[in-house]
């Protein structure tokens, strides 16, 4: 199925009684909380693998001059050290390849430079604090601002433009009677998924199984192939079960490579788990930035003008830049428009995609920078967005497939208390705390990827579904088990849906908000193609049939699965293409965020006293795991205004506060009340489904909610995330 057309109805639109919708458990649950599912490092158990531990940089950038592995080679139970010098071959000329251990240069701190195998993995690891490199160091470029004015324009995205323009900003900005300019940044962030990074690796001749942690099986594959120059058939990647990613596990990383690398070398089984503290230089960050916004509007706050021009970094030529401005681009209406990317060449590790790449940073800048037009100008901040509602997108012209960003805004203010709000600062006290309250809104850009997906159904009548697809711990197997058991008519308890292994139908695994929607438009073809074929096999006209408790019936007669099944079972393939929808229609998920602080009048300390987040992202498959996700995202967003930072040490490249102790996300402590709710919608222009992405909507912008209610509070504006103590002094 290509999405070229407009949904009509569908069998999901109509059922009371399914269970698509309902605020149902997770499937996997259970399991879970018995620890009987295995996550990466579990796998093998203990003793029946070899054990690797990888040796890190500590200089960037620079060269290793030698490596002297005597004293880890005679260490208890060291069966070998991998260096570039012995490393087992790699491909390094495809573009896909991702080869650890090449070369004597050193990029960044942290970069592995060795690898240790060992019987044991306390073996390793004590055998690995043994290698001594000698390095030849040379002076690291790691300050962004410094780098900005040699900054470059990067190539383009695939999703986002580096550069777009409309109009003229210069001349527009100049003669607009309001004017603002205001220059934001933002710190390096890091994903810190619950589960770290790890993987088990064996060869079986020239077949590589690895047993990790990573959110898109497909493309794993393929990188994994490439690097160790097979076929992507001879590679299979498995990850069932994930303890969190939120990009940090969308490509194959280090320990994967590290661990085949081990395998090959040895013809072991190898478990490779990174320590938490080797994470924050091994598998990457989110670059920080700097946002400059400049609004010029008329006295009534309509924008005439509107820049948004961001800075980031990543490894020296890596174009792969944040996409700072992607939501402001159609966020607001306006004629004259400049929204520009520049990147700058840093000597640290890799900077890569981070929940909402993109929105989640940029919205902090450009819902600051219209808070504070609407104090400049002393509108309501939630009227003065209504002002700026463009009818279609402002850049581009083309038609929204559904937009609700002022019903969120209406319907959080109302349920929010938003007309008690005294919009001057400092009025509102209890105690020593004044009390501020803000709001922010969201936009997170909706995507289709090509996904197919093959159904089964048994001799016993049960049905199983199979997908290179990854549940990161959002719930994919609870949601696409009710999306089957209500297209096939059966108990959710007849559904087994697989996911996590290459070797099944291809997907795009789970990203950018795409997840659900590709995976599971691709669940809904397969399904739809079973359909017809049990009513073609029944002899039923599939316009009369109805799929209720294991049967096909038109009514009259009804012939069951089982007697449909056979003795071979019956299968069915799917696959969802994107299509012209996603040019033809701007697809965005849409939100808004209203956060009540406490800001101590002596320290400056920031409390987060309440918070509300109101979505409106198409169907909702569950209630309950969406709105998880919602809650887990604007926590993200209480991390990134209030205490997310990693902080560098300038003569080595390094991140210092490498480890949850230091690297502050917030804790159950730090939340207090917060709700999250979904406005009905059905998007048809999206998919199948009509859902739209709600991964990410949660985290975009949510943060200005919090700093606009601490200028609330207290009169403070801080554009320096995060808005740590010092800064409201
Ligand atoms: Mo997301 S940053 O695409 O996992």
């Amino acid at each position: 199925m290509r999405m070229d057309t407009v949904v009509g109805h569908t069998p999901l639109d109509d059922l009371p009684d399914g269970f698509t919708g309902k605020p149902i458990d997770r499937v996997d649950g259970p399991l879970k909380v018995q620890g009987k599912v295995a996550y990466a490092a579990e796998h093998g158990g203990v003793g029946n693998v070899a054990y690797a531990f990888p040796v890190l940089a500590t200089i960037a950038p620079g060269r290793i001059l030698r490596i002297d592995d005597t004293a880890a080679r005679h260490a208890p139970g060291v069966i070998d050290v991998l260096t570039a010098k012995n490393a087992p071959k790699q491909d390094t000329s495809s573009d896909d390849a991702i080869p650890q251990l090449v070369g004597d240069k050193v990029r960044h701190y942290g970069q592995p430079v060795a690898l240790v195998i060992a019987r044991s993995y306390e073996q390793a690891r004590h055998a690995a604090s043994l290698v001594r490199p000698e390095y030849d160091a040379t002076p690291g470029r790691f300050d962004l601002a410094a780098g900005k004015a040699g900054a470059r324009k990067p190539e383009d995205l695939s999703f986002a433009k580096a550069d777009t323009e409309k109009g003229d900003f210069d001349d527009a900005y100049a003669s607009a009677p309001h004017q603002l300019d205001v220059v934001y940044t933002t710190p390096f962030q890091f994903h810190a998924a619950m589960e770290p990074h790890a993987t088990v690796a064996a060869w079986n001749e020239d077949r590589l199984t690895v047993e990790t942690s990573n959110q898109m099986p497909t493309p794993g594959r393929k990188a994994l192939a490439a690097t160790f120059g097979v076929a992507p058939e001879k590679v299979r990647l498995l990850s069932a079960y994930i303890g969190g990613g939120f990009g940090s596990k969308l490509d194959v990383q280090p320990d994967a490579v590290l661990a085949a690398l081990a395998a090959r070398a040895t013809g072991l089984r190898v478990k490779l788990a990174l320590t938490r503290q080797q994470l924050f230089h091994v598998v990457g960050h989110r670059t920080n930035t700097i946002q400059r916004v400049r609004l010029g509007t008329d006295a009534q706050g309509r924008i005439l003008a509107e820049a948004h021009e961001a800075w980031s970094g990543n490894e020296p030529g890596n174009d792969e830049f944040e996409p700072t401005v992607l939501g402001t681009r159609s966020r607001y209406a306006g004629d004259n428009r400049l929204n520009t990317h520049r990147q700058v060449d840093l000597d640290l590790p890799p900077a890569i995609s981070m929940r909402a790449p993109g929105e989640a940073v940029g919205l902090l800048a450009l819902e600051g920078a219209m808070d504070e037009l609407a104090v400049q100008l002393d509108i309501d901040p939630i009227e003065l967005r209504i002002r700026n509602e463009p009818a279609v997108d402002p850049e581009l012209g083309v038609p929204f497939s559904s937009r609700q960003v002022v019903e969120c805004m209406r319907e959080g203010a109302r349920r929010f208390g938003w007309d008690k709000r005294i919009a001057q600062p400092r009025q509102v006290r209890d105690g020593r705390w004044y009390i501020g309250i803000g709001m922010s809104s969201a936009v997170r850009g909706n995507m289709l990827q090509a996904s197919k997906a093959n159904v089964r159904l048994d001799p016993s009548g049960r049905l199983t579904a199979r997908m290179a697809m990854t549940d990161i711990g959002t719930g994919s197997y609870t949601v696409f088990t009710q999306v089957a058991a209500d297209l096939l008519g059966l108990p959710m308890g007849r559904v087994t849906i697989l996911l996590g292994d290459s070797d099944f139908p291809e997907t795009p695994g789970s990203g950018g908000s795409f997840g659900a929607a590709s995976a599971g438009s691709g669940l809904y073809d397969a399904c739809m193609q079973l359909r017809s074929k049990l009513c073609r096999s029944a002899g039923i006209d599939p316009a009369q049939a109805r799929f209720e408790d294991g049967h096909v019936t038109d009514g009259r007669k009804r012939v069951s699965y089982v007697a449909l099944a056979g003795e071979d079972g019956v299968t069915a393939d799917g696959a969802i293409e994107p299509g012209s929808n996603s040019t033809n229609y701007n697809q965005n998920s849409y939100g808004a965020f209203f956060a009540e602080v406490g800001v101590d009048m002596d320290t400056g300390e920031i409390r987060l006293r309440r918070m509300l987040g109101v979505f409106a992202a198409g169907r909702i498959l569950n209630a309950k795991t969406a709105r998880s996700q919602a809650l887990g995202g604007m926590i993200f967003g209480v991390g990134s205004a209030l205490s997310e930072e990693m902080v560098l040490d300038p003569r080595y490249g390094a991140f210092v506060n490498h480890d949850l102790a230091e690297y502050h996300v917030p804790v159950n402590a730090d939340i207090g009340p917060m709700e999250a709710v979904f406005l009905p919608e059905l998007d048809d222009k999206a998919n199948p489904l009509k859902i739209k992405g709600l991964g990410e909507v949660g985290i975009s912008g949510a943060g200005a909610s919090i700093a606009n209610a601490v200028y609330n509070a207290c009169g403070v504006r801080i554009r320096d995330y995060p808005l740590t103590l010092d800064k409201v002094l």
